[in-house]
This record gives C-alpha cells, sequence and structure tokens, in this order.
C-alpha cells in the first residue's frame, strides 16, 4: 500500500500529496502522516513554500465516516488543521473536484488556495447529522461572511468554483495543469517573501446579534427539530460573538453532541446503505442507446433520466399523438432543469439531441438495453416481450417498468428470461431518486449488473430485490396502506392521519401521497390482483373514491378537496360522511384513536412485513429496505429506515406492540414474522442479524 502522505520537492517548493482512495478521506493514517508531513517541512530550511494537494480526480471529501462510530484517536482534525495554519511557510492549496467537509476545512487552513474549473467545494455534514467540527464554522465566516456561510452549512449544497471564488473561499482559479500552477504560484509567493495569510488572523465581518436567530427561524421546522441545523447556527453564532480559539471549541462541543445523536447515526448508516452491495459491475455491458416502450408519465421520466444521464435514447409510442406528447414532455423538462440552472445550457442541447421517436416496435431492435413501460397489464406486457424477444439483439437486456406484475411470467414471454429483470422506476422517474431492480428467477448476472450500472450512471440509487407482489416498496407499502384504511373506518379522519405521520417525519401523509399519485391508479392495480385479500375492509375508502371518480388532485377531489389543481389541500365533510357509512355498512365501530396507535400501527405493520421479506429473501439486508424507504416512499431520513428505526425502538418494543394490536384487532394481519420473534427473543436486532450473516459470508468465501 502506498503512504496517504506523499511529500515532494520541486526546488524550494515542496508538494504534499494526499493520497487515500477513493475520495482522500482524512482517515487516522491521513491526519498522522499530514501533522508529520507539516512538522517536517516547517522545520527543514530548503523548503519556502508548500503546496498541498490530493491525488486523483479530488482534493479531500472530507473526515473518514467510517471512523465515526469508533472512539475518537489522535491526532485529531482540528489540531492537525491548526498546526497547518500556523506553519511559518506559505501553503497553497490546489483544489479540484468534490472538496468537501473536513477537506473543505483543511483548504480553509491554507494560506491561499487556487482551483480547478470542476471544483465542487461544500459542507455537507449536516446530510450526516452533523456540523463542520475542525474550524469550518470559524474560518468560513472569516473569507465568505455570515450569510453565505449559514447557507452552505444548513442546506449542505457545495458551490462550483465560480461562487467559490465570488464568496473569496478561492483566491484564483488554476486553469493549467493543477500541480504546477499551484507549484508555480507558490515560488512565486516564496520569492516575493509574501508571509502566510492565515485566515484565523482575518477580521470578521459584522453580524448583528438577531441575524443567527433570524436565520435559525428561516429553516423549515422539521430542520429545526434535527440536532444538527440549529447547532450549526449556534456555533456560527459562538464565531461571531466568541474569540476565535474559544469559538471553535464551543463548535467541537456541538459537533460531538451531534455526533453521538440517534439522528446523525441513522444519517451515516443511510450513507453506507446507499453505497451498499452492487453487483459485480465488470459483469455490466455497455449501455450506449436504450429503448423505452411507451411515452406516458413514466416512459417520457425514465427517457429524461436517461438522456440527461449521457444515454442515447429511442423513445417509441405506435399513437402519434401519445409520442408527440412524450416528446414534449422531454423537451420541455430538460429546457426546465437548464433554466434552473441544474444542468448546464450545453449539457441541456446534447440531451435533447440524445432523443429520437420512433412509432415501430422494430427502431429498438439495435438499442444495449430496452425498458418497457406501456401500460400496467399482464396480456399486454406478455404481446410486448414476446415480440422484442425476437427482435431484439441476442445481448441487449430487456426490462420491466412494471410496478406490480410477475416479472417471471412477463419473462417467460420473451423466450430469452435470462435477459429480462424488472426496472422499477418512481414516479416521477426523472425526479425520484429509487430504482428496484427485480431478479427474476431466470435473470442472467450480467443482465443485473447492466440494468444495475445505467440505474446508477443516472444518477439513481439502485436497490436489487426478488419477484414478487409489489417487490419491496409496494408490498410494504400495502401493509402501512392497509393499516391507514382500517383506521379511516374505526374513525380516524385522513387529515389526522396525514398529520400524525408527518408529526412523525414522513414526507407526506398516505391519504395526500394517494391524491397526488391519483387514486385510479392503485384502484386499477387491485382490479388486476389476483392474489387481493378478501378482507372488505382491504382499501375500502380508496376504491369508494375511485369509484366515485374521485382519483384525487388531478380531479379536484379524493381524500381531500382542492381548490384548484395542484392548490391548497382541504378535509372534505363529504368523505367524512362516506366513510362513517362505509364503517357502519361493514360494521366497524367508529372510536377516537391517538397519533401513537396511528404511527404504531402503520410503521409497525411495515416493519413486520420487511421482516417477512427478508425472511423470504426478497430484501437482500435490511439497509436494502432503509434505502428503499427513504428514497422512494418520503421515509424520515433522520430515523434511517423502518428496520433501523425499529432497531432504535428495540424489537422486544415492536414485537410486544404487534402482539397488542393482534389482541386488539386479530391475528390476521398481525402475525409477527418469525424473523422478528426470534431477533426479538434474542434482544438483539435487524443491523446485529445483518451484520453476523455478513461475517458467516466472508468466513465461507
Ligand atoms: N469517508 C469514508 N468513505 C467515503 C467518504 C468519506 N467521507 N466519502 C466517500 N467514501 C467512500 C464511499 O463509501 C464509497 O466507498 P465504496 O466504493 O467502498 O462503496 C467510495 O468512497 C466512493 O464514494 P461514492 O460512491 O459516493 O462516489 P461518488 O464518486 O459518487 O461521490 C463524493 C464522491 C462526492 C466524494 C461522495 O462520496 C460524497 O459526497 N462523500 C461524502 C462527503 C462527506 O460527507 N464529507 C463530510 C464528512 S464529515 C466531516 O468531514 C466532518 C468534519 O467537519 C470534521
Amino acid at each position: 500500500m502506498s503512504a496517504p502522505v506523499r511529500i515532494e520537492r520541486d526546488g524550494e517548493v515542496a508538494v504534499v500529496t494526499v493520497d487515500n482512495p477513493p475520495v482522500n478521506a482524512l482517515s487516522h493514517a491521513v491526519r498522522a502522516a499530514l501533522l508529520a508531513a507539516i512538522e517536517e517541512l516547517d522545520a527543514d530550511a530548503a523548503v519556502r513554500a508548500i503546496v498541498l494537494i490530493g491525488a486523483g480526480r479530488n482534493f479531500i471529501a472530507g473526515a473518514d465516516v467510517r471512523e465515526f462510530d469508533a472512539p475518537p484517536r489522535e491526532p485529531m482534525l482540528p489540531g492537525v488543521l491548526a498546526r497547518l495554519e500556523a506553519c511559518g511557510k506559505p501553503v497553497v492549496a490546489a483544489l479540484a473536484g468534490p472538496t468537501l467537509g473536513g477537506g473543505a476545512e483543511a483548504a480553509l487552513a491554507c494560506h491561499f488556495r487556487c482551483a480547478a474549473a470542476d471544483l465542487q467545494l461544500g459542507f455537507p455534514e449536516v446530510n450526516l447529522g452533523l456540523l463542520p467540527g475542525a474550524g469550518g464554522t470559524v474560518r468560513l465566516p472569516r473569507l465568505a461572511g455570515w450569510q453565505p456561510a449559514l447557507e452552505m452549512m444548513t442546506s449542505g449544497k457545495p458551490v462550483g468554483r465560480d461562487a467559490a471564488i465570488g464568496h473569496g473561499i478561492v483566491d484564483r482559479p488554476a486553469d493549467g495543469e493543477l500541480r504546477a500552477t499551484a507549484v508555480e504560484w507558490a515560488r512565486d509567493l516564496a520569492s516575493r517573501g509574501v508571509a502566510p495569510r492565515r485566515v484565523r488572523e482575518l477580521p470578521l465581518p459584522p453580524s448583528r446579534p438577531a441575524l443567527f436567530e433570524e436565520f435559525l427561524l428561516s429553516l423549515p421546522e422539521a430542520a429545526r427539530r434535527l440536532p444538527a441545523p440549529p447547532r450549526i447556527v449556534e456555533a456560527l453564532a459562538a464565531a461571531a460573538m466568541l474569540p476565535f480559539d474559544a469559538a471553535q471549541a464551543r463548535a467541537r462541543t456541538l459537533f460531538f453532541e451531534c455526533l453521538n445523536s440517534q439522528e446523525s447515526r441513522a444519517l451515516r448508516h443511510l450513507f453506507f446503505a446507499e453505497r451498499g452491495a452492487q453487483p459485480d459491475r465488470a459483469l455490466a455491458r455497455p449501455v450506449a442507446q436504450a429503448g423505452v416502450l411507451g411515452s406516458g408519465t413514466m416512459g417520457a421520466g425514465i427517457a429524461i433520466a436517461l438522456a440527461t444521464g449521457g444515454i442515447g435514447v429511442t423513445l417509441v409510442d405506435a399513437k402519434a399523438e401519445a409520442l408527440a406528447a412524450g416528446l414534449g414532455r422531454v423537451h420541455s423538462a430538460i429546457e426546465g432543469a437548464a433554466r434552473k440552472g441544474r444542468i448546464s445550457a450545453q449539457a441541456a442541447s446534447a440531451a435533447r439531441e440524445r432523443v429520437q421517436g420512433a412509432a415501430a416496435l422494430e427502431a429498438v431492435a439495435a438499442c444495449d438495453l430496452v425498458i418497457e413501460a406501456v401500460y400496467e397489464n399482464m396480456a399486454v406486457k406478455q404481446e410486448v416481450f414476446a415480440k422484442l424477444g425476437a427482435l431484439c439483439r441476442p445481448d441487449s437486456v430487456l426490462a420491466t417498468n412494471t410496478s406490480t406484475l410477475d416479472v417471471d411470467a412477463i419473462a417467460a414471454a420473451s423466450g430469452r428470461a435470462a435477459d429480462v429483470v424488472g426496472m422499477h422506476f418512481f414516479s416521477p422517474a426523472n425526479v425520484m431518486r429509487l430504482v428496484e431492480i427485480v431478479r427474476g428467477r431466470e435473470s442472467s448476472r450480467p443482465a443485473l449488473a447492466t440494468a444495475h450500472a445505467v440505474a446508477r450512471r443516472i444518477g439513481k440509487v439502485a436497490v436489487t430485490v426478488g419477484n414478487c407482489f409489489g417487490f419491496v416498496g409496494n408490498r410494504m407499502l400495502y401493509a402501512y396502506g392497509r393499516e391507514k384504511e382500517f383506521m379511516l373506518l374505526e374513525g380516524a379522519t385522513p387529515e389526522r392521519i396525514d398529520r400524525a405521520l408527518v408529526e412523525f417525519g414522513m414526507a407526506m401523509g398516505p391519504n395526500a401521497v394517494g391524491d397526488l399519485a391519483g387514486l385510479d391508479v392503485g384502484w386499477q392495480v387491485r382490479r388486476e390482483w389476483a392474489g387481493k385479500p378478501d378482507d372488505p375492509r382491504f382499501y375500502r375508502i380508496s376504491d369508494r373514491l375511485a369509484e366515485l371518480g374521485r382519483y384525487g388532485q388531478k380531479t379536484g377531489r379524493g381524500f381531500y378537496r382542492y381548490g384548484a389543481p395542484g392548490g391548497q389541500r382541504e378535509p372534505d365533510p363529504e368523505v367524512e360522511m362516506l366513510i362513517r357509512d362505509e364503517a357502519a355498512r361493514l360494521g366497524v365501530a367508529q372510536r377516537e384513536i391517538g397519533d401513537e396507535e396511528i404511527v404504531g400501527r402503520c410503521i409497525f405493520a411495515l416493519v413486520n412485513e420487511g421482516a417477512a421479506i427478508l425472511e423470504e429473501g426478497i430484501a437482500a439486508s435490511p439497509a436494502d429496505i432503509d434505502v428503499i424507504w427513504c428514497n422512494g416512499y418520503g421515509f424520515p431520513r433522520h430515523r434511517g429506515g423502518p428496520m433501523f428505526h425499529a432497531d432504535a425502538v428495540g424489537l422486544p418494543k415492536v414485537l410486544a406492540a404487534i402482539r397488542r394490536f393482534a389482541a386488539d384487532h386479530g391475528e390476521r394481519w398481525w402475525t409477527p414474522a418469525a424473523l422478528l420473534v426470534t431477533l426479538a427473543e434474542r434482544e438483539s436486532g435487524f443491523g446485529a442479524w445483518q451484520a453476523a450473516r455478513a461475517e458467516a459470508a466472508g468466513r465461507a468465501t
């Protein structure tokens, strides 16, 4: 293994390179070696200036997140960076690519900063439930001012090079070769005898005492309730009021409070879960051109995601009008992304050019991947796959975007089931990050690896799941939705249920989600669902509303009524009446239902179904379930996903609640999954179960 920090001499300039692939994180070994390098070079009379640079494509992507669960080890980052800043010789930071968190803080501890055009400098600690704990809160405002510091640190969003220069964070661009440019600058500084420009010695910009309080109040309420955002604001307020070292000490205390919070643990869990087990990338086949069948909302969304991700798209729809509408949607979404500055004008025009329309299926014959997004009906899909199987190249991968139908039955129709997988995008497909990659009985490893690689390439979080009704996400959704439908009949109003679950942290309540997605969509699925549960209460209210043409926002009426399409939702007394009538018809007694019961029944129904899914091997790990629910269904990230949340509550408590629900509402829907019972009885958790399985698998190989 090469040294994590290298020193090379270029005349009187020493170049210190942090070389810790893949992203130059500041692990213990890097911190120790960096400190030693600075000590050595500061004492070396032959060295007159220093350049700090990262090996590979970026400077430093931050602290090593893997070390956060272990006790901190000296030398710690704030001390290393204080020593770097105290260096008696000018230190030039040569910045490139992701320069994040502790990496951005290291850049601020250098005396001068130049940057390559691809710089992305930011403080994403908030996404991990943390605050910049190694001097960022005391140094950044001295360069950039209070408002940019508050915004960058509470949003976690990085800025590009121009903005970094505009904020005074970066001194100059480096448009030539980065290292050579930085060395030349360092040599020039040394030859002119320029003294180190230490950020800690710069004056603080003026501030008003109310500034921080006002900023805090401007944050969304949900953010204010989390540990990190208020502490970030507090650390910056301390920087405005206290001397440098005292303010840094305060930031450090706040950092450790965040680090030890359950919310930060949950967010760190998701950080690694989202980068979890990937199929062997070497097996993936190259994909330059993809076919998308069906130009409705879903097909167009998939086409946008592929085209903006750099993949050519042939969008097929037999109906000329539908095709024109789909292409129109693709073009306007790409233009919208450019207008909002999400992609450059150049990237937008390249993306537009990548999308071609076609009327005939034959147009996809030469595609590397074909994604079918036609009407959700088995016969229709089987007909399409029979044709695709015959006409597509033998090495192309054929994917279905079905959300509930049997992938094996679709695959069988193709006559080449090994090439068939599910690629279950979520709507709108160009916005939602999740893709479930469905493994059919005969799906080959290269086909799965190809689908995975494409999803990742276009910026999605991809999770491999097994084939069953609803796969992982929608199967669990049916358990969650079942309980909320039962509680509607039992007397909880739609808004009461939504409010309780939003209070728990869900991005939206389930009834508001139904109205947004369209109640006709689920109704259609349930009409096609051969094995639909025969309980008359099952989705009774959703189905009744859909039967009445109350499809939700698009018809102005659903669980709620809407002033205008997409407008403010209001409770609808007609719905309350309808629910009362249905309850009476089914003989369900109505009562007052508290928030605790609403949350308990919905969330523990999810957990119980998740445990069954794990037992059956439909999901490979509890972390995969958490990723699916946090990225596809608005589960609160700071709770880490349903399975992580269950571990935090404690499985014995979860099991006791499920048994109580079984006693009150019957065994039929509340039989605890065997895995949940076993783990609860051992006072263990899903996380520990997974770790033990991974260890056993490691021993076996
Ligand atoms: N620590 C440890 N490992 C890290 C890491 C970090 N900070 N950042 C990335 N990695 C690992 C990933 O786990 C992944 O490992 P794997 O290959 O074994 O799965 C590998 O690096 C590559 O990461 P990505 O798959 O995310 O690669 P991308 O190219 O898509 O993205 C990136 C690169 C933009 C740097 C992205 O990884 C990222 O955003 N990383 C997190 C940065 C961050 O949050 N930094 C702040 C840390 S907290 C901190 O610094 C506290 C300080 O104030 C004291």
